[in-house]
């Protein structure tokens, strides 16, 4: 019989190729493969009984299946709670937040007499202390500081836990696979372990993966196809909010965002992140526009400032954070254009507040609002805001989710809200609604572009 023959396997994406590639014909990455020793792959069905299927109306399901972490803005995004018998992967950059946000949802559970064993890998034990009494952690939290797969489900099944948190699967080794842990073998080896003790024991799992600013290490883009729910925790670590988003979801919807702040006590959950934008507005500067975003269907009020000042460079700045800045010259381009405000001598500073990231393309009529305000230095009026995406023609064009955008602006006392014609039917009390077919009304409408 010949040798079986080691493959070699991409780091990143786990493709498997016969030989070494420098470049992975997959993702694209360069120097990512490395060598794997051979599977002792099992003579395919070759001698297995045929097993009893169950009929799909004959499958219990107890009503007790989910398990409320007591964290509202975690339990949002995973639909509800943590599904007994699922997995779930927590993906995000180091230093984010997710020891913190499990360990916090750890105590929660502990402290509804829930059995859960938090597995951390990445610290002692003492350190996981010590960052338990910042949080002010129950002291019934299991910890359980291992490495080895195999012990990790011996232990969950033996405490007969309801919820296992592993901290994190890059740490996690499995002795029966070949490579060092975080490898993408081991990473796959151990994920496996433990979707077999949810599927089999009922164990809610949750894992964390960590990825890089570049994308993904060995682990996370494997897992997401063997785990029923990713959620991945973004945001800027100097910024206020942190965002959990769910990529993927077999119990719930994907639609759905928590938002936290890191405080010197842990990660606190904000349920009126649109109450606090408009709580810390500066009232009457120019400059500013209030923009019901829509993060998955969670409308959230944002407020898009900027700032135009006269340039000394030859070349005029723009700088944009929380926007993408070719939105921000585009926009620029189009209030030249189609409505004669000059931005030639002038530096552009644009911020979206608060540190969420947004990429909704109805950004843009807040956008070039704050822009023309700035620029002509006149405030906008009352709490005004806006939102709609504008064509290189200065048309405004309809975007999803218009009702949702318009009662969470009435919700926290918007006094007037510009809305692109067509946008179905919006209204909330004590709101005026006004419609505008074109950026030239619009800025009409707000009392803006007459400085020409
Ligand atoms: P951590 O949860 O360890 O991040 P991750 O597990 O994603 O790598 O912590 C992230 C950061 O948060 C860390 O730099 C310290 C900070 N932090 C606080 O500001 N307040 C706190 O109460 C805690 C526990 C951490
Ligand atoms: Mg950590």
């Amino acid at each position: 019989m010949a040798r079986p023959r080691s493959e070699w396997r991409c780091s990143q994406c786990g493709h498997a190729a016969p030989k070494w590639l420098g470049r992975c014909p997959v993702c694209g990455e360069y120097g990512t493969f490395i060598e794997e020793a051979p599977s002792e792959a099992a003579a395919f069905g070759a001698s297995a009984p045929p097993r009893t299927p169950i009929a799909l109306g004959d499958v219990r399901v107890d009503p007790a299946t989910r398990i409320r972490t007591g964290i509202d803005e975690l339990d949002r995004v995973l639909g509800g709670g943590i599904v007994r018998g699922s997995v779930v992967l927590l993906a995000g950059e180091p230093g984010i937040g997710k020891s913190t946000l499990l360990l916090q949802a750890a105590s929660r559970l502990a402290a509804q007499c829930r059995r859960v064993l938090y597995v951390c890998g990445e610290e002692s034990a003492e350190q996981v202390r010590l960052r338990a009494d910042r949080l002010g952690a129950d002291g019934r939290v299991l910890l359980l500081p291992d490495a080895e797969v195999e012990g990790v489900v011996a232990t969950a099944k033996a405490q007969a836990v309801d919820v296992l948190v592993v901290d994190s699967i890059q740490t996690l080794a499995d002795p029966a696979t070949p490579g060092l842990a975080g490898s993408v073998s081991q990473v796959r080896a151990c994920a496996q372990s433990l979707v077999a003790l949810a599927k089999a024991s009922g164990v809610a799992v949750i894992m964390v993966g960590h990825v890089t600013k570049e994308g993904t290490v060995a682990g996370p883009r494997i897992l997401e196809h063997v785990v029923d729910t990713v959620l991945s925790f973004e945001g800027d670590r100097e910024h206020a909010y942190r965002v959990v988003r769910a990529a993927k979801n077999r119990f719930g919807s994907v639609s759905e965002v928590g938002v936290f702040e890191m405080t010197g006590t842990g990660l606190e959950p904000i349920s009126d992140p649109s109450g606090l934008t408009l709580g810390q507005r500066a009232q009457d500067a120019p400059g500013t526009c209030v923009f019901p975003t829509v993060e998955g269907t969670r409308p959230m009020l944002v407020e898009v400032q900027a700032l135009v000042t006269r340039t000394w460079l030859p070349a005029p700045r723009r700088h944009a954070v929380g926007v993408d800045l070719g939105r921000v010259h585009q926009m620029l381009a189009v209030l030249e254009g189609r409505t004669g405000v000059r931005f030639g001598e002038h530096d552009v500073y644009v911020s979206v507040v608060g540190g969420v990231r947004v990429s909704d393309p109805a950004v843009d009529l807040p956008l070039a609002l704050a822009l023309v305000s700035a620029r002509e230095a006149v405030p906008l009026s009352g709490p005004l805001a806006a939102f709609g995406e504008v064509g290189l023609t200065g048309e405004l064009r309809g975007v999803p989710h218009g009702a949702a955008r318009a009662a969470e602006c009435g919700r926290v006392g918007v006094k007037t809200l510009l809305a692109p014609d067509g946008a179905g039917t919006l209204a909330a009390d004590g709101m005026s609604v006004v419609r505008v077919a074109s950026l030239r009304s619009a800025l009409a409408q707000a009392g803006l572009g007459n400085a020409g």
